[in-house]
């Protein structure tokens, strides 16, 4: 969604802030703009559309001159994506320019009063009523001004704000929304996530709630909520700025993709010692232990899907009760948690609203809660009472793959640790699964090296509308493979339990209707087979994603741990099927990488 960014130094702001807000494009946006601070007046320039456009407005950057500026991507929520709703906005006195991440609640009854008051609006924002509000508590001290704008704001927001009368100086403040400030030598940068920063620095200071910051070139200041100045300490950042680029690649997903065997290695490899599973100084003391009368997963999307999986695992190596749910159905569905629930969390971004909601709302009432999140020091990680990073490295493609596939990889950690303190494994089924977890990689490895012949298969679905059936786990892989080819192909895909097929959806299976069935749950094959009998009879054609019309084959693998073998032919069927059709793979329509609002 919205991205922010943020320089100051000596050298030309345009072009530092047109290359972060290009590092920030894979979250989705609809339009762009930058402000920059130049002989005492603000310069704003925005567009609908791509960065491209604004780099051809601006020459580069090389129109638009000074040397302290903001940027913003916007996904548009108040008003269309146009060039008036475009961030930055400016106050009527010209004196202050304001991005905004995140949604103001009570911007109606603000705008309003504004209004009343005399300000004049441009657009249909709710970030516009920030900057009159600015304009209005001003009187010569910013810090003042932002402190009493930010108490009038009821929501989320990470702001960056930048006045004429301080012009080489940036100030932000945030409230449930990312804010990172990256410290230079003689230049200091602000961003709504880390990618946009690491070219620049790897130092960074994560802001809190309510926390508000002054940066100029040679300092940061940072304050809390009453004005009080805060030390903050400073965090190295371990992602390469290798890591967020396509590195050969055509597209993000697909170096995404092909990292998995990395990715979830490095997931594993930490926490395996000795043929033991040891998780990040992780105890659950034998109250809580005890306690774990039910587990409930929570998340959104694809994360949601691999909680799906996790259920099996968890259900059949523990023994114990796990639910899964929605973030979003959860947090407004009085849940039956209390604190003998222990609740994981599962988010790539540790940004996503409706989840970041549902923890709260789990932990209000509780419980312990355990994040499974992928970026270090965002908002899931800071709220949960222990975090498990998945360690996926960025993943800058909307659609998610190795963030998956490593979430999966926690899950089935965390199925053997609490497998083996409840007692409910055996010390050799617990070895000889700990090792199967360890050839993971190489079998991700295998799955992608053995299935060439997928690009011509998915070129035979870019018109068509696709069908994903399995059970158990299988059927969470297939929920899944639709999801992936929905959100980039744009193909109509569903995914169904096989054996619910003949209770409806069957009357929809026609002459050459693709159905895709995944079935790598040896134990329940000949069940998924009498379910391809039954579409195969109504004339479907089938594809099978199986270990044993076409067969794309996954190494042999333990059920239990299938999903993540199973799901890779998936996300790369997905792939090649919206490249097939020319859709813009990492950046589909409509979507955006982080969710941050409801
Ligand atoms: O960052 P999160 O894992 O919390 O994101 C949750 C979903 O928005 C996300 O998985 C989404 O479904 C992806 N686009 C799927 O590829």
């Amino acid at each position: 969604m919205c991205g922010i960014v943020g320089f100051t130094g000596a050298r030309a702001a345009a072009p530092v802030l047109l290359g972060g807000l290009e590092r920030l494009e894979y979250r989705g946006y609809d339009s762009a703009g930058i402000a920059v601070l130049h002989g005492g007046a603000i310069r704003v320039e925005k567009v609908s559309g791509r960065i491209a456009k604004l780099r051809e407005k601006t020459g580069d950057g090389a129109l638009t001159p000074g040397s302290a500026g903001i940027g913003h991507t916007r996904w548009a929520t108040h008003g269309a994506p146009t060039d008036l709703n475009a961030h930055p906005h400016l106050s009527n006195d010209g004196r202050f320019a304001v991005v905004h991440n995140g949604i103001i609640e009570n911007y109606l009854e603000l705008r309003r009063e504004l209004i009343k008051d005399g300000y004049v609006f441009q657009s249909e924002t709710d970030t516009e009523t920030i900057v009159h509000l600015l304009e209005k508590y001003y009187d010569g001290d910013i810090k003042t001004a932002v402190m009493k704008t930010a108490a009038r704001l009821e929501g989320s927001y990470a702001l960056g704000i930048v006045c004429t009368d301080t012009p080489d100086a940036l100030y932000v403040v945030r409230e449930a929304s990312p804010l990172i400030l990256g410290v230079g030598v003689g230049e200091n940068y602000f961003a709504s996530d880390v990618t946009a920063l690491v070219s620049h620095t790897k130092n960074v200071i994560y802001l809190e709630d309510g926390e508000f910051a002054k940066l100029t070139p040679d300092s940061i200041m940072v304050c809390d909520c009453a004005g009080r100045e805060l030390k903050k300490p400073i965090s190295r950042v371990t992602w390469s700025v290798e890591a967020a680029e396509k590195g050969g690649y055509e597209h993000f997903m697909l170096k995404e993709i092909m990292e998995q065997p990395a990715a979830v290695k490095a997931a594993l490899a930490p926490r395996i010692h000795e043929g033991r599973v040891q998780l990040d100084g992780f105890e659950l003391s034998a109250d809580e232990l005890r306690g774990v009368g039910k587990i409930i997963i929570t998340a959104c999307g694809s994360a949601y899907y691999a909680g799906c999986s996790g259920r099996y695992a968890i259900e059949r190596l523990c023994r114990v009760p796990v639910q899964v749910e929605l973030a979003s159905e959860l947090r407004y569905s009085d849940p039956m948690v209390d604190e003998h629930t222990l609740v994981l969390v599962i988010s790539q971004s540790g940004e996503t609203a409706d989840t970041i909601a549902a923890l709260k709302e789990c932990k209000a009432r509780g419980a312990k809660v355990i994040g499974i999140v992928n970026v270090v020091g965002s908002t899931i990680a800071k709220l949960a009472d222990h975090v498990l990073y998945t360690f996926a490295g960025p993943e800058i493609a909307v659609a998610t793959t190795k963030g998956y596939t490593t979430q999966l990889t926690v899950l089935y950690l965390f199925a053997l640790y609490l497998a083996e303190k409840l007692g409910r494994i055996d010390a050799d089924s617990y070895a000889a699964l700990v090792k199967e977890l360890q050839h993971l990689p190489r079998k991700i490895q295998q799955t992608i090296d053995m299935n060439w012949q997928l690009p011509k298969l998915a070129s035979r679905y870019s018109s068509r509308s696709l069908f994903f059936i399995g059970r158990n786990t299988d059927y969470a892989v297939a929920l899944e493979g639709a999801l992936k080819m929905k959100e980039i192909s744009y193909l109509h895909a569903e995914s169904y339990a096989a054996g619910e097929l003949k209770h409806g959806t069957i009357a929809l299976i026609e002459e050459n209707q693709p159905v895709i069935a995944v079935c790598c749950n040896e134990a329940l094959m000949d069940k998924t087979l009498s379910n391809i009998v039954e579409v195969k009879a109504r004339g479907a054609k089938v594809k099978i994603v199986s270990q044993a019309d076409d067969v794309i084959f996954i190494p042999r693998a333990e059920t239990v741990f299938s999903a993540a073998l199973a799901v890779v032919p998936l996300q790369l069927l997905a792939y090649y099927a919206a490249k097939e059709k020319g859709c813009d793979i990492d950046k589909p329509k409509n979507l955006a990488k982080s969710v941050t609002v409801e």
